[in-house]
């Protein structure tokens, strides 16, 4: 069922759009608003379409993990189909990251801060995350689906679960009220920003606001890749957004792939 209050509220105070939210569809309920995305991809859907969900019951994040929807939180996703070679798309990730984090300062008039590659970080702990899924179609080049989850106001204890304990609302940082209506258009602006810059390859001001909001860099982190568990310093964000880091003998590396935890963050070494 359509959440049409919300969508009235969006497109109240949405501005001239491109691309991103020429179609934007609200639901009160859905599985996961990827997954509609996904379908809809297959199905000839149009480029930008943008699908809200009050709640999901089946919310996805990276890693195969699952993300807690309960009511309360903003989930978000938009279908693109950029007709770009796939290592144009590489950036998609940091890019959607710094568009969070601007549209959230907008709206909410605090700036999060970004965990590599692209987790939200308020006070130490996670506000939001973004899922980017490449989506291979029998006929063409790939769809790209950008799912952005972030939490607004905190809903009983317990109700995010386990991750209830590493969780920060927008609501309480900012210390005032969130407007989910204005929250999603102003994401929506600047997806459609993003998506602009990124067809005509005008990625540099994204990455030099990522390596200002990236929280990850001068801290340690524990790295889980192929290599197993290996301990370093993160020292800055390279020219393809990977995370140059520096092991205790020196030698340095940029990661690209795996899981990496940052000593001070998500309670991890706290
Ligand atoms: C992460 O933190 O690992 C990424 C979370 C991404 C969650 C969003 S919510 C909207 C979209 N639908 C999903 O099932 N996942 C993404």
């Amino acid at each position: 069922m359509e959440n049409i209050t919300l969508q009235k509220e969006i497109l109240s105070c949405l501005g001239p759009v491109q691309t991103v939210g020429r179609s934007v569809l609200c639901l009160k309920e859905a599985a996961s608003t990827n997954d509609i995305l996904k379908e809809a991809a297959r199905q000839g859907g149009a480029d930008g379409t943008v699908v809200t969900a009050d709640i999901q019951t089946a919310g996805r994040g990276r890693r195969g993990r699952t993300f807690c929807s309960p009511q309360g939180g903003l989930y978000l996703s938009v279908l693109l189909r950029p007709n770009l070679p796939v290592q144009a798309l590489q950036p998609v990730t940091a890019m959607t990251g710094v568009a969070v984090c601007q549209a959230v300062e907008t709206s909410c008039g605090l700036r999060p801060g970004l965990k590599w590659p692209n987790d939200l970080v308020i006070a130490g702990k996670k506000a939001g995350g973004i899922l980017v899924e490449l989506i291979p179609l029998p006929e063409g080049p790939p769809a790209l689906i950008i799912g952005i989850g972030i939490n607004l106001r905190r809903r009983g204890e317990g109700s995010l679960g386990e991750a209830e304990t590493i969780a920060a609302f927008l609501e309480e940082e900012a210390g005032r009220m969130a407007d989910r209506g204005a929250l999603a258009a102003a994401l929506i602006g600047e997806l459609d920003r993003m998506y602009s810059a990124l067809k005509a390859g005008d990625t540099g001001p994204y990455l030099a606001r990522y390596r200002r909001d990236c929280v990850t860099v001068g801290r340690e982190v524990l790295l889980m890749d192929t290599h197993g568990q290996r301990r370093a310093r993160a020292i800055g964000v390279g020219e393809d957004f990977g995370l140059m880091v520096e092991f205790p003998g020196g030698e340095q590396e940029t990661i690209r792939t795996g899981e990496v935890s940052v000593r001070g963050l998500f309670g991890y070494g706290t």
